[in-house]
């Protein structure tokens, strides 16, 4: 039987997340598993072209990689019928332009988020894609991780009862770049290129909430740039225009207050970058990026409060581990698998071009919220 293959046109593959997860790690990989396979037990084969700016970083990695094809010409790789999935992980100021040209050539899209720079742009986007009647995804990568796949597996089993409340903290201490190098790229910290935490943070935070516990209904944040200079990729210092911390509350679906703290400005005291506690009327569960613990009302302990005591409770060592009870894939490559599956009409993919607009709808609020110093209320988002 003929080997099905399904040309890919990735663009943004020099960059951090474009070559780590999405090249190596997800399409590289699924190539050398051998494609994707379909529930008929039949197989399809990726074929990527590598698009990007530098044609001599293009040609390194391509070569590195056992690559055929590679272009600086966006609009050559986008005129060739046989490559039906355009994916984009360029900056995110570059995105919509790039989007709108891949839909006009009637390409499938799969897109890093924030998927425009604007709800405007998002929704530009959206309508775009239904009129040409093109499939599109937006990565929700985070969904796919175990530790979130092992609370959501608490949550549809019931074992929170009613879920009152989520709080989470995400970050880490990003180096200013004077005398240790940042480990991130200097424009996250330039409004006028699409930087921000709030901007960053805020599309998965939504997509988090509504897939796990319900639809952001309101926000109230509050966005500081903590550390207004730092120093680029070239040792050169630059004013830091865009928030690194944001701190929010969101209020969400059926009453569940959800609190999630974004840093870029923490030192870490915590087991993972990012952790979530749930606390239900049944039970409780803390889930980061892999682990998962969880604590029923009946092993629940009952804290006293007294300040002249030294703490004796170890209160830690009284969670259970969620068992993986399975193994779990890397979470991009997993995405990457369903989105192909779905272009081959072989299964689902919800994450689209709406929930991306959602995802910078929140941060568009989060971002007002903070400069208007009050609560603002999600309508429907309509395309
Ligand atoms: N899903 C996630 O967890 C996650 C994490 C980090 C970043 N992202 C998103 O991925 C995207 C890329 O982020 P990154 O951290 O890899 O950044 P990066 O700076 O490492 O890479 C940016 C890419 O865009 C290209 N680029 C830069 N300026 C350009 C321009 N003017 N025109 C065309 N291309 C240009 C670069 O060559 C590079 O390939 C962003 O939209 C970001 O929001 C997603």
């Amino acid at each position: 039987m003929e080997q099905k293959s399904i040309g890919i046109i990735m663009n943004g593959v020099t960059g951090r997340m474009g070559y780590r997860q999405h090249l190596v790690r997800s399409i590289l990989a699924i190539r050398d598993q051998g494609g994707v396979e379909l529930s008929d037990g039949s197989r399809v084969q990726v074929d990527p072209v590598l698009v990007g700016r530098s044609a001599a970083k293009l040609q390194e990695i391509a070569d590195q990689h056992g690559v055929q094809r590679w272009t600086t010409d966006l609009d050559e790789a986008l005129a060739n019928t046989g490559d039906t999935i355009y994916f984009d992980a360029q900056l995110t100021t570059v995105r919509e332009d790039s989007i709108l040209r891949a839909i006009a050539a009637g390409k499938n899209i799969y897109t890093e988020k924030p998927i425009a720079v604007s709800v405007e742009g998002s929704l530009r986007l959206a309508r775009a894609a239904a009129q040409a009647g093109v499939k599109n995804g937006v990565v929700h990568d985070k969904l796919y991780l175990p530790g979130l796949l092992k609370l959501k597996r608490l949550i549809d089993s019931g074992f929170f009862g009613r879920i009152l409340s989520v709080r989470g903290e995400f970050g880490y201490w990003v180096f200013e770049g004077d005398w240790q190098q940042a480990q991130r790229p200097s424009w996250n910290y330039r409004a006028q290129d699409g930087g921000g935490i709030t901007t960053d943070m805020f599309c998965h935070w939504n997509y988090v909430l509504e897939n796990l516990f319900g639809q952001v209904e309101a926000v109230t944040a509050k966005t500081v740039t903590h550390i207004p200079e730092r120093w680029d990729e070239h040792g050169k210092p630059y004013p830091a225009t865009a928030d690194d911390a944001a701190y929010g509350i969101f209020e969400l679906a059926g009453g569940i207050i959800a609190q999630l703290n974004s840093s870029w400005t923490v030192r870490v005291h915590r087991d993972e970058l990012v952790e979530f506690q749930v606390d239900g009327t049944e039970g409780s569960a803390v889930a980061g990026l892999h682990q998962c613990v969880a604590q029923h009302r009946t092993a629940t302990p009952k804290p006293v409060w007294n300040p002249d005591l030294v703490e004796t409770e170890p209160f830690r060592d009284q969670w259970l581990p969620v068992p993986d009870n399975g193994e779990f894939a890397n979470g991009f490559k997993a995405q990457w698998e369903q989105f192909i599956r779905f272009v081959e009409n072989d299964g689902e993919h919800p994450y689209d071009f709406l929930a991306g607009a959602r995802g910078v709808r929140l941060a568009e609020a989060g971002l007002a919220s903070s400069a208007q110093g009050r609560r603002i209320e999600l309508k429907a988002l309509k395309p």
